[in-house]
Order: C-alpha cells, then sequence, then structure tokens
C-alpha cells in the first residue's frame, strides 16, 4: 500500500504536495453521521481512517477549552446561554446527541484536552479557534492553547487555524513550532497570500472557502500563489466536486461524509 496512513498523516501535513489523492480530514469529525464535535464523530471518523480531523474550539466559564461550534448552547440544546457562561464541569453534563439523533444522547461536549489526549498521538488535529474565543475577559487565549499543545507534546501533529490571522501571529510570536493554518471566508489575493507567507513561517497550509472556488481558474491560482503550502478546502461532501478540485491542485478537503469520500479511487489509501 502506498501513500500517507492515518497513522503517520500527522507527521506530514506541513509537506503536502498538490496532489491527485487528496488528504480527506473530517469536518468537526464525522459529522455527517454523528454529532458534530464529540466523540462518536471523532471515533467514527478514525474508524474510516480519515487523515485528519478538524473541531472548534471555545473557552468555558472557567477557561477550560471545550470542543464546540456555536457560541451559545442554543442551536444544539435550546439553551439561550453562550458556552462561556457555564464552566466546564456544568458543559459536560449536558446532552450534545440528542438534537441530532435521540441515538446519541449519551454524547457530550468534550474538552479540548481530553480530545487532544485520546486522538492526538494517532492523527492530525486541525483546532479551529472560533472567533467568539477572543473574550475581553480573556486575553490570554493562545498562550493558553500553546501551553497545553506544549504540555500534552503534540506540536507535531496539531494545526492551529483560525479567520482571524492576528491570533495566529501571536501564537506565532508565543511558539514558532507550531503548526498554522489561514482560514479565509473570501479568496485571498495574491498579495495578500504572499504577505501572510512572509510574515507567518509557522504557516503550513491554506484553508480555503470551497463555496469560492468553484471557477477553476480563481482556485488554480491561489494553487499557484499558495507556493509550496498545501491548500485545503472546506466544506467538500460531494466527490464529483472534490474530483473537480484536485484537478486545480488542491492538497486536501475537509468533509462532514469521511467515509464517502475515501471511497473514491483518488482518496489517499
Ligand atoms: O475549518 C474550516 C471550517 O470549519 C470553518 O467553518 O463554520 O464549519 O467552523 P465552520
Ligand atoms: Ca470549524
Amino acid at each position: 500500500m502506498s501513500g500517507i496512513q492515518a497513522g503517520d498523516a500527522m507527521m506530514a501535513y506541513g509537506n503536502l504536495t498538490a496532489a491527485d489523492r487528496p488528504w480527506i480530514i473530517a469536518h468537526r469529525g464525522a459529522s455527517g453521521d454523528y454529532p458534530e464535535n464529540t466523540l462518536p464523530a471523532f471515533e467514527a471518523a478514525l474508524a474510516c481512517r480519515a487523515h485528519g480531523i478538524e473541531l472548534d474550539t471555545l473557552p468555558a466559564a472557567d477557561g477550560t477549552f471545550m470542543v464546540i461550534h456555536d457560541r451559545t448552547l442554543g442551536r444544539i440544546l435550546n439553551i439561550t446561554d453562550a458556552v462561556n457562561e457555564r464552566t466546564a464541569e456544568q458543559l459536560t453534563q449536558l446532552d450534545a446527541g440528542s438534537w441530532f439523533d435521540p441515538r446519541f444522547r449519551d454524547a457530550r461536549i468534550p474538552r479540548l484536552r481530553d480530545v487532544l489526549a485520546r486522538f492526538g498521538r494517532q492523527w492530525t488535529i486541525n483546532v479551529e479557534i472560533k472567533p467568539a474565543a477572543y473574550h475581553p475577559a480573556n486575553a490570554q487565549v493562545e498562550e493558553q492553547l500553546v501551553a497545553l499543545i506544549d504540555e500534552l507534546a503534540l506540536v507535531e501533529s496539531v494545526v492551529l487555524s483560525a479567520f482571524d490571522h492576528r491570533s495566529l501571529h501571536r501564537i506565532q510570536a508565543i511558539d514558532a513550532r507550531c503548526q498554522l493554518a489561514a482560514l479565509y471566508v473570501d479568496l485571498p489575493s495574491a498579495a495578500q497570500m504572499d504577505a501572510i507567507k512572509r510574515q507567518l513561517p509557522s504557516l503550513c497550509a491554506f484553508h480555503l472557502n470551497a463555496a469560492r472556488c468553484a471557477p477553476a481558474e480563481s482556485l488554480r491560482q491561489r494553487v499557484a500563489w499558495a507556493g509550496e503550502r498545501p491548500v485545503l478546502l472546506w466544506t467538500v461532501d460531494d466527490v464529483t466536486q472534490m474530483e473537480h478540485f484536485v484537478k486545480q491542485g488542491i492538497s486536501g478537503v475537509f468533509t462532514n461524509y469521511p467515509q464517502r469520500m475515501l471511497a473514491t479511487p483518488r482518496a489517499r489509501n
């Protein structure tokens, strides 16, 4: 068997090259079939041999980083409180699965520490720092995340990403060994990509919005401007669409359905 294995994928994230076999990264875990950002979703992604997982993090009221996407608990729990109004202990008591399917009523909002400790030795884990993490009450978000990754000795397997690129700069200043990925909603210009590559040597990938990448020429340009840095797209759930993107030179996709995407002969095996 050739290519990168799920078990050694973490070592190569910063060295991804354009390939006809993209990396398949499970977006919020296998979140098309399991409740997002929960252990069942991550376990399912591992079981189908996805190359990595993406997850979202926000701090609880006591500063503990939790794995959750939304600023408030409304969508998954019908509770109006914000994540940072409950302690980690309180958050981990909540049912984070029934909204998706009553079968998952035992699923919980995990602590980031626990997910990293459980999966970080086997996998690349892309931790997205959500915008709501930057709360005036906590100016130490980056320091705390870097300290956690360092304590768990996972600097080689964790990739930190954010739409707020100032945060990436702060992380690089704290520990230049951290692997960083720049997230964009709109397609970046050549000047923007050049600048961030120059200013952020720790940048190991560009994570672009698949919804903006349909025109082949636009995507090809971004792949060219990215140079040696791989370009990965979020979120791609359609195999034909993935194949179109692969032809333009991308290195991977974030998907809610890793099993489906891995079933294509174009996926790495
Ligand atoms: O990491 C890329 C993607 O996850 C960003 O969008 O809303 O799914 O976190 P969202
Ligand atoms: Ca995300």
